[in-house]
Parts: structure tokens; sequence; C-alpha cells
């Protein structure tokens, strides 16, 4: 049997993008940009959102791809925002098929059909991407966004992705590990805290440099205190967008909350077994109470 201490090494590293991962999102990418060309005057694109700053969790779903528009497209952004999604889902509906293409607040998703195994592994495939077409603003990007009062969001990827850059330097390169794994206990409650993207915001000020050493009292500490912290306003933190945490009305952030308290219990009784020598114990909870069924048990 495997300690506890291994089994988190092996968890952190079954959450980071493997080579295959990689390949299958660029080859997707490059199908999805490909064929969107042929329907719009896209200037440019790329892989953003946690794809691209390594705080995705598994198995790899909802990639972001920003589509930024060009000029000839220029006259969508006076109509709403709605319109513009559609045109998107229409577009992408014609080549992946009705039931492979929903809307979302800001973006299309496609769905490529990708089934899981017992262990949530895809076998190095991408289960979905989200299509987010973008206008250039200034130095960063306004896109859709169906949940706000004027229909559209500016965002700076860039601003985030350097957040994350610097975050992960000053805490000796784990920081990405522990959002991942955060993540991966969000989805495995049925997410709770909602979006996920709240989490990396709240871990760039609730993370205190440095690593502590170990991922036990991390993970425990962490969800203790987003419970304790979720019922503030988390700013985007390029300060454009509206709150990242305007997703969440007060039902579900005490609903969240208990999650959250639960997870952190659930970490302190499996700290608690490993104490008294029961290894195998501690480890079912890190795997049933906490993370699921990617957290190893041998
Ligand atoms: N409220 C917001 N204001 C500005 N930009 C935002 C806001 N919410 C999200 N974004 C940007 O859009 C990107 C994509 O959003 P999304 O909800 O997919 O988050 P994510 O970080 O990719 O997390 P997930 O792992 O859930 O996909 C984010 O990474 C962030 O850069
Ligand atoms: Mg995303």
């Amino acid at each position: 049997m495997i300690t506890v201490a291994e089994a988190f090494k092996k968890f952190r590293s079954r959450l980071e993008l493997s080579d295959r991962e990689q390949d299958d999102a660029s080859r997707r990418h490059n199908e999805i940009r490909d064929f969107l060309k042929t329907m719009f005057d896209v200037e440019n694109d790329f892989l953003t959102g946690s794809y691209k700053r390594w705080t995705k969790t598994k198995p790899l779903k909802d990639v972001d791809i920003f589509c930024v528009l060009g000029q000839k497209e220029r006259h969508r952004r006076d109509k709403p925002p709605g319109d513009l999604l559609k045109a998107f889902e229409d577009a992408l509906v014609e080549k992946y098929g009705r039931d492979k293409v929903s809307r979302q607040r800001r973006s299309v998703t496609v769905d490529f059909g990708v089934t899981t195994n017992e262990d949530e592994d895809t076998g190095g495939k991408v289960m979905s991407f989200d299509v987010v077409p973008a206008f250039t603003k200034n130095n960063h990007y306004e896109i859709p966004d169906t949940s706000t009062t004027s229909g559209w969001t500016e965002t700076n990827p860039q601003v985030h992705h350097d957040l994350a850059v610097e975050a992960q330097k000053k805490y000796d390169g784990e920081w990405k590990g522990i959002v991942r794994m955060t993540k991966k206990w969000n989805a495995n409650q049925g997410k709770p805290v909602k979006p996920s993207f709240l989490i990396e915001v709240m871990a760039l000020e609730l993370l205190h440099p440095p690593f502590g050493g170990d991922y036990r009292f991390e993970i425990k500490a962490f969800l203790a205190s987003l419970a304790d912290r979720l019922d503030e306003t988390w700013a985007d933190p390029a300060r454009l967008g509206p709150p990242v945490s305007d997703a969440m009305d007060q039902v579900a952030r005490d609903a969240a909350k208990i999650k959250l308290r639960q997870g952190s219990d659930a970490a302190a009784k499996a700290i608690q077994l490993e104490r008294q020598g029961k290894n195998g114990e501690a480890l079912r909870v890190w795997r049933t109470e906490v993370f699921g069924p990617m957290f190893p048990l041998s």
C-alpha cells in the first residue's frame, strides 16, 4: 500500500496536463479555428483560461478558446450579446451537430462526447471546448456576457496569467497544484463553488507564501478559509469584469460553505487517522470524502 504522502504526489501529477492532452487540445483547437475562419472574420485566436495557466483540473473539459473578431464582425458588438453567441452556436452546430453544442453565459460549448473510465481518465482526450467570441478593446478584450446588464464583460487574460505565474513562484511552485486539487474537490462535490475560477481568485489572496510543505494541511486550511471568506465580494483580479463571485446567491453560498467545512473536517479526520497509523483508512477518506476516484489508493 502507498503512504498518504505518496498518494498526494501521484494525485498531484495526475492533475497535470499530459503531452497527449496538450496534443489533443492543440489538434481540436486547430480544427475549430480552421472551421470558424470559414464562417467569420477571425483576427486571432488562442487557448486561454485555466487551461493556459495550468490551473485546470481533470478530466480536461471546457478548455477556453478566445476567438478575436475582426473589423467585418464589429457590427455584432452593437447588437445583443445573445445574437453573437447564437451566431457562433449555429455555426458550430453545422460542424459538430446539435447534440454536441450548447450556449453558456459567455461562450458556446462544444462537447466531443468523450467518456471517462472508473478513474476519471479520458485516455488523453479533451472532453469539451468553450468557444468565446471576443473583440479587442485597448490592450484587452470584451466578450459577450448574458448575465450582466451591459451584456458585455471586459477581460484581460494576460493579467490573470501573470498573477498565477507570480503566485506559483512565491509558493515554491506548489500554488497551481493546490488550486487544481481544490478545483477537483469542487468538481467531486457537484460544483458547490461557482464558478471554479473563484477558487483560483481566492487562492491569490488566501494562500500565504511560503508553501507549508505539506498538502494535507494546505488543503485542510484552504477549504476552511474558502468557507470563512465566501460571503465577501471577490473582484476580477484585473479590475475589468464583474465580481467573480457574482454567480452565487446567498442560498448557494450557504450550501457551498457547508460543503467546504465538511471537506476541511474530512481532511482533519484523514490526518488524524494517519497519525493513528490507519493508513488505509486515511487514504479512503481523502478519496471518498474529499477528492474522488482520481485520488489513488495504491
Ligand atoms: N468576472 C470576470 N471578469 C473578467 N474576466 C473573467 C471573469 N470570469 C472569468 N474571466 C476570465 O475568463 C476566463 C475563462 O473563464 P472560466 O469561467 O472558464 O474560468 P477558468 O479560469 O478557465 O476556470 P475553469 O477551470 O472552470 O474552466 C478566466 O480564466 C478569466 O481569465
Ligand atoms: Mg475555463
